[in-house]
């Protein structure tokens, strides 16, 4: 295994988004019904069973948050406790043991205050990236939960997502589905990205950034971006985002929700967005924590491409969404209570 480079090795403004192998991350073992305490460990390779159900049935589910850098130095993080439900709710679907928010919690603070010099500093757009995961391991073959289950938190530095400024990029309608009408899709489940690999792959191909997703039962109406939330603006001041039981519920596109409404005095709207109705957004986007906002430029439909602001030019009310989110999880913007946790250093 690669170590990462010193911190004083690494060159800041052109980090991408790649593995690293940090000197810390979290680990803990469930067995005979119960968690144990989990502690750090310098140990990047995980030792598993060739029966772990993770390996053959896919009992495995992860999250992906950041830990940011202010301009005072400090460092922060943006709602980790929406990403221990949201784990939470994935174990259950899994029949996985949920691993309690308090716990969760201490944990992505260890990981973070143990790598603190990894994390980026303020202004160059970089944020120490963490990933917590959990497997089904131990002994078994039969399709059943696993005996005994690993959770992790890993972690490492990853670049701005937009070097010199955010722009937009066109999207193609997929005629593969991402998960089924009562399946796994609210989870974040491994699955459900394996799936995933081919539809993205042909998209970049034909030259498109990502997929839209339709939904599974009707392929009318839309569902998600790639592996991001999907949003539209109308010109009525209407910001309107997909509801539906198979998409991800994502942090950033409730926290967009918010601050639409509360901060740009929009209407904030859960809703259906049909396919053959684009013609309702002035502005469009894809939402997540990876990039918070990626502009859509354009969508590709049954062969003809549908440009809602610009191709090349991000909309106004996408681009102060965007800051005003940004401006929140770096610390410039004053956040909703509860929205940001410090880790003392
Ligand atoms: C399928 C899918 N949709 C949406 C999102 C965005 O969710 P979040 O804003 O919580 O990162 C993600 C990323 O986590 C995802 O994998």
């Amino acid at each position: 295994m690669t170590k990462a480079p010193a911190p004083s090795e690494i060159d800041w403004q052109n980090l991408g988004f790649n593995y690293m192998d940090l000197p810390y991350r979290f680990l803990a073992h469930y067995k005979d019904g119960q968690w144990d305490d989990g502690q750090l460990t310098e140990d990047a390779t995980l030792h598993i069973s060739e029966g772990s159900t993770a390996l053959h049935y896919g009992q495995a589910d992860f999250e992906g948050l950041k830990a940011y850098r202010t301009k005072n130095g400090d460092i922060q993080l943006f709602r980790p406790d929406r990403n221990a439900a949201r784990m939470q709710k994935s174990c259950e679907r899994l029949l996985m043991p949920p691993f309690p928010t308090d716990k969760f919690l201490a944990a992505v603070k260890s990981v973070v205050k143990s790598n603190a010099d990894y994390v980026p500093p303020y202004g160059t757009g970089g944020t120490l990236y963490l990933r917590p995961l959990m497997i089904g391991v131990g002994e078994n073959i039969g399709v059943h939960p696993a005996p005994e289950y690993l959770f992790t938190i890993f972690a490492m530095p990853v670049g701005a997502y937009y070097k010199g400024g955010v722009k937009p990029t066109n999207f193609t309608t997929s005629y593969y589905d991402r998960a089924a009408p009562h399946g796994t899709g609210q989870s974040k489940v491994g699955g459900n990205y394996g799936g995933s690999l081919l539809p993205g792959s042909e998209a970049h191909k034909a030259g498109y950034s990502d997929v839209i997703y339709l939904d599974p039962a009707t392929h009318t109406k839309i569902e998600e971006a790639g592996s991001a939330n999907f949003f539209g603006v109308t010109k009525n001041n209407e910001f309107v985002t997909p509801k539906s039981n198979s998409i991800l519920p994502s942090i950033t596109k409730y926290s967009l929700l918010y601050l639409a409404e509360h901060n740009l005095g929009m209407k904030a709207i859960e809703g259906d967005v049909f396919i053959n109705d684009l013609d309702r957004f002035v502005e469009a986007g894809a939402m997540g924590t990876a990039a918070v906002i990626a502009p859509i430029g354009g969508i590709e439909y049954q062969d003809q491409l549908h440009v809602f602001y610009s191709e090349t030019e991000v909309g106004p009310v996408t681009q102060k969404l965007y800051d005003t989110l940004t401006g929140i999880q770096f610390g410039d913007v004053k956040a909703p209570e509860g929205w940001i946790q410090k880790v003392e250093v």
